[in-house]
């Protein structure tokens, strides 16, 4: 005989904890956000810091098609998307946009968030976009309950983003994530329509589930490219782009877990 319930799911008390020290991060390193700052020392402090409360970069070595990624950040400025790259060689500058995304492992479980903001004073079409992309995320977050789907999620994200006459990014999109830092469902921010619908199946969301979600957003067409270094995922045409992020547990209502 169970002495107590079986919880239908344990894996957001991990993800909760590496969020909090994800949330940490994020937080110092919004503080740190100014014209002159070498990216590649935001990415040192931000991996002391993780290792301070006795967790793991979750991007460090992370491998995906081949490559590992090197990094603690990704740090990704202007038209670039996601996935850009700290450098010694690289400081911040008044007016751009920086999107600052970090992922942190405890204990064996994930979390994952980002967001994206200007540094000193922005022109105000760049202010818009980084609001509807911020806005996007919020909308979609409102939907993580287990009476929805996966798609409920990105027609949030798609219809704000639309209105707004900007582009969502097909070739990527949110996750699942807890004892790993992607895994199923796959969460796209728009929602599929012919061959895609197999890249996303439509998923019913369960209680106690654990997401990252994840909007990107250009000012301009939906197009991207990969750069020269095999990462950094900018805009074909160069228009700006957004990205936030939070990890969020499935429930009525959904707890967000990450803070920036
Ligand atoms: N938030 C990004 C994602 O979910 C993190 C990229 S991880 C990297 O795809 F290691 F590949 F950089
Ligand atoms: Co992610």
């Amino acid at each position: 005989m169970r002495m107590f319930p079986t919880p239908l799911s344990s894996v957001h008390r991990g993800v909760e904890q590496a969020a909090r020290i994800l949330s940490e991060v994020l937080q110092r390193l919004r503080r740190e956000l100014k014209p002159g700052v070498v990216t590649l020392e935001l990415d040192a402090l931000a991996e002391d810091l993780i290792r301070s409360y006795g967790a793991e970069p979750a991007f460090k070595g992370y491998v995906v098609e081949g490559r590992r990624y090197p990094y603690t950040l990704c740090i990704s400025i202007d038209h670039e998307v996601v996935h850009g790259m700290p450098s010694a060689e690289r400081r911040l500058q008044e007016g751009q946009i920086v999107s600052i995304d970090c992922g942190v492992r405890k204990n064996g479980y994930y979390a994952d968030a980002a967001f994206t903001v200007g540094i000193g004073a922005i022109d105000a079409t760049a202010q818009h976009l980084l609001q509807v992309t911020e806005e996007a995320l919020w909308l979609a977050l409102e939907q993580a309950t287990p009476h929805n789907r996966v798609y409920d999620i990105a027609a949030a994200i798609q219809q704000h983003v639309e209105r707004h006459h900007y582009s969502v990014v097909r070739e990527l999109s949110g996750h699942g994530i807890g004892r790993r830092l992607h895994e199923a469902p796959s969460i796209p921010n728009f929602v599929p329509t012919g061959n895609w619908r197999w890249r996303f199946p439509n998923e019913r969301l369960r209680p106690g589930q654990t997401l990252a979600i994840e909007p990107m957003v250009t000012a301009g067409l939906p197009d991207v490219r990969v750069a020269a270094d095999g990462w950094t995922v900018h805009t074909a045409d160069g228009s700006l782009a957004a990205h936030f992020e939070h990890t969020v547990l499935v429930g009525v209502p959904p707890v967000v877990l990450t803070q920036w």
